[in-house]
């Protein structure tokens, strides 16, 4: 049984081919408007209203965690708990993440008003005290942040992953890293996450481009 979860899923945009081996998706988002939104594309998927940092589901539960430009939004050091809690030992997670130019595009598209210049003042400081500790301050209820690899390392490595790599296609950040198996290996076959580079630029080429936010590599 391959179990994978799209943490963030939104309207549950996560493709996934059909010659890959999946036996269940299972999305989970804070929003309950995207989340029937994506009942209705994918009544064969289950759905859940729920947030990263407190995941409704059982310990080992999951092979893959795969999340599209949600992370960001998130507390990542507590998500990242949770993942590494439901996943499977050797399980694999792939996220798409928001590198510093995200951050200083949205700065410059909301100026001059000074209320949303004021948030992305915090979403730029947050993103720099992750980078120096893979942590995030929380700022009237919010956590948002830029990522880079240095402070995804740290949270990564600091929430039991390892084999952390990363890619990145025009614009944009994508980390793959994995929990230990029991036996010290990857229990997902090794060719079907590694290396992030080549593969990211394979599904590019697949999926048609490399601005698409939307076109994930395949749960392996
Ligand atoms: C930019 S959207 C990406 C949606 C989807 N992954 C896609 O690629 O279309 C970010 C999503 O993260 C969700 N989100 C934000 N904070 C969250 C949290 N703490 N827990 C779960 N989902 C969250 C939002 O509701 C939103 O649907």
């Amino acid at each position: 049984m391959r179990r994978v979860l799209d943490l963030g899923c939104g309207t549950g945009n996560l493709p996934v081919k059909a010659n890959v081996e999946v036996d269940e998706v299972v999305g989970v988002d804070i929003d309950e408007r995207r989340l029937a939104l994506a009942r209705q594309r994918f009544p064969q998927r289950s759905f859940h209203c729920a947030r990263g940092e407190s995941l409704p589901f059982a310990n080992a539960s999951f092979d893959r965690v795969v999340s599209a430009v949600a992370l960001p939004y998130m507390d990542i050091p507590r998500t990242l708990a949770e993942v590494r809690r439901v996943l499977a030992p050797g399980g694999s997670v792939f996220f798409s993440v928001h590198p510093v130019r995200f951050t200083l595009g949205e700065l410059w598209k909301c100026a001059p008003n000074p209320l949303a210049m004021a948030y992305r003042c915090y979403v730029l400081l947050n993103g720099l005290v992750f980078h120096a500790s893979g942590r995030n301050l929380r700022w009237a209820g919010r956590t948002e942040s830029f990522q880079t690899e240095h402070g995804l390392r740290v949270a990564l490595e600091r929430a039991g992953f390892g084999e952390v790599v990363f890619s990145r296609p025009v614009g944009r950040l994508l980390v793959e890293a994995r929990t230990a198996a029991a036996d010290g290996r990857g229990r997902v076959p090794a060719a079907i996450g590694f290396p992030v580079s080549s593969r990211a630029r394979s599904w590019r080429k697949a999926s048609g481009g490399e601005n698409s936010k939307r076109n994930l590599p395949p749960a392996s």
